[in-house]
């Protein structure tokens, strides 16, 4: 079903019934051709999913949106490139706050947690040209109508297991998703970095609260989420001063 209430995020869709990837099929796509800007590619299956840092993304057969977004944001200098994961990550923060009434935040850098737990993923791929992004495939595994997963998942959820209704129906969150996307992509384009880095901070999860976490080195502390450093690294304060951390360098502890 292409989407009628977008200027461009999903007016051309390539469903697929089972895909190794859809980020894969989205870079294949665009070494080979000329994609539109706001093509995307959904799969009902994948089989060999993508996730961060080389970690693999599992997603039940038909139960959520796993897909893949075509955009051209040459308008972004390659050391500000965060701010696209932040406007996705809204975009998608908003979608699933669309849909349940708990708290949705957003954990660095870009997952989506409905009351602490995870229930989407984005996966940013981006294609360089001179010192401003070129081309990006923005992957989203979104947990729709999926109850059971797998015990080696830390803490995942569903929009399903966060609301009463026994179905939601994908094509409207689908809908509700390329809508926010674009929303949020547009105030990038149209120059509100500041919106989108307030708003981030607004509903970023353990903003301001003091929880322990984990150096990649092992060791533990105590501290608090201060903010981001210009890149996009974490910035944690905690007894010895504020501490900036790359994403394999800090780990969530519950
Ligand atoms: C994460 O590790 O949290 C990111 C997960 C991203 C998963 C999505 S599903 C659609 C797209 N295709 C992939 O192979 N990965 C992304």
């Amino acid at each position: 079903m292409q989407n009628r209430n977008t200027l461009f995020i999903g007016k051309v869709l390539l469903n697929y019934a089972s895909l190794e990837s859809t980020n894969a099929s989205a870079l294949e796509l665009l070494s080979k051709s000329n994609p539109s800007e706001g093509t995307v590619i959904s799969a009902y299956e994948q089989t060999i999913g993508r996730g961060q840092i080389g970690s693999s993304w599992e997603s039940e057969a038909g139960k959520n949106l796993t897909l893949s977004l075509i955009l051209y944001p040459k308008f972004i200098p390659v050391r500000h490139q965060f701010i696209l994961n932040q406007a996705i990550a809204l975009g998608v923060r908003d979608t699933v706050a669309a849909f349940v009434d708990s708290e949705v935040t957003v954990k660095w850098p870009n997952d989506i947690y409905i009351r602490g737990h995870k229930t989407a993923g984005i996966l940013i791929q981006n294609q360089l040209l001179g010192s401003n992004l070129q081309a990006c495939v923005v992957g989203i595994g979104l947990n729709v109508n999926q109850k059971i997963f797998s015990p080696a998942l830390s803490n995942p959820t569903s929009l399903l297991l966060n609301v009463t209704s026994t179905l939601l129906d994908l094509g409207s969150v689908q809908e509700e998703l390329f809508i926010q996307l674009e929303q949020r992509y547009l105030q990038l384009r149209g120059g509100q970095e500041a919106k989108i880095q307030g708003e981030y901070l607004q509903y970023m999860y353990r903003y301001g609260t003091l929880a322990d976490y984990e150096r990649a080195d092992g060791t533990r502390f105590r501290g608090t989420i201060a903010g981001l450093t210009e890149t996009g690294k974490l910035l944690v304060r905690h007894e010895h001063g504020t501490e900036a951390f790359e994403i394999k360098g800090i780990k969530f502890l519950a």
